[in-house]
């Protein structure tokens, strides 16, 4: 991987503070971390795998989950949040040393560039991971924009996997509904890769849930009673939709998770995995958009 020019707390802060907007802090273990604030939105980044641990449109609970036994340290992936996931989903394909989920959620991202515009405050990151251009921007408004574009820097041909691993806060996720997977099969993860036909409803959970949905529609939603509102998760680019919750026995098993934790999320990941690998040229480029918006439902 290049070495991206990363820049201390200190130095973020003489370059991108909007006072009161957008500050940077570092964190005790000495990750570096971006707060976004405005009227009444709140937001936080984490520079580290360029990770969204926070999101909470103006009066509204917050979207995003982040567990509270999640582990900031240098090198660790954090649990919660939205997590980039890169060049391969879930173990590399063949090479076991490697870590699950590819290479860029652990590494530190370079800050581009921060704006404030009408529809909210963007931060723009970039990363050169071997053979790639990734550019990385959010948006923190009344929606979370967020939009990852690959480029091709090989000399060929080359493919790859990805997935902004969405976290979301619910009430309780034996309560919710996923909307808009009704048509699709999916991979589950839990029978040994099985192939399975669409459900031809919306999906409920009742035990451990791993399945990658694959040429899913632009939208799909999180229907929450319990809580009066509804998660939409409007997507382009995105062929796959991976659902996730461990259940309580494999919750309990994860040290940053907990078995008292996993009822209050439900990951709904925008991506591109398995059958829908991305292939570009040499010199293409990809770009995949998640927009994510709450309302009553
Ligand atoms: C999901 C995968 O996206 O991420 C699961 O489908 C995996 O198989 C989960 O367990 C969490 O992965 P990790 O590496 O963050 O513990």
């Amino acid at each position: 991987m290049m070495e991206a020019m990363t820049m201390n707390a200190a130095e973020l802060t003489s370059r991108f503070r909007i006072a009161g907007v957008v500050e940077f802090a570092e964190t005790e273990h000495g990750l570096v971390k971006a707060t976004v604030a405005r009227a009444g939105m709140t937001g936080e980044l984490y520079l580290q795998g360029a990770h969204v641990t926070a999101w909470q449109p103006a009066g509204a609970r917050p979207v995003i989950f982040t567990s509270s036994r999640a582990i900031f340290a240098p090198g660790k992936a954090i649990r919660g949040g939205i997590p980039v996931i890169f060049p391969w989903f879930g173990p590399h394909p063949t090479d076991p040393t490697q870590p699950q989920h590819g290479v860029v959620r652990t590494a530190m991202w370079q800050l581009d560039q921060v704006e404030q515009s009408a529809e909210g405050v963007s931060l723009e990151l970039s990363l050169t991971p071997a053979g790639f251009a990734l550019r990385y921007r959010i948006v923190f408004g009344e929606e979370l924009q967020l939009s990852l574009t690959v480029q091709n820097t090989a000399t060929g041909a080359v493919s790859f996997e990805e997935a902004l691993h969405s976290y979301f806060a619910v009430s309780d996720v034996e309560r919710v509904a996923v909307s808009g997977l009704e048509a699709c099969s999916f991979i589950d993860k839990t029978t040994g890769m099985q192939l399975c036909p669409p459900a031809g409803a919306p999906l409920t959970l009742s035990k451990e849930t791993d399945r990658v949905y694959l040429n899913t529609p632009d939208s799909r939603a999180i229907n929450d009673p319990g809580w009066g509102r509804r998660i939409v998760v409007a997507t382009a680019a995105s062929a796959s939709t991976i659902v996730w919750n461990p259940w309580p026995e494999k919750a309990a098993a994860m040290a940053d998770l907990g078995a008292d934790n996993w009822r209050g999320m439900i990951c709904v990941e925008t991506g591109n995995a398995a059958d829908n690998r991305v292939h570009l040229p040499p010199g293409g480029t990809h770009e995949m958009t998640t927009r994510i918006t709450v309302d009553a439902g």
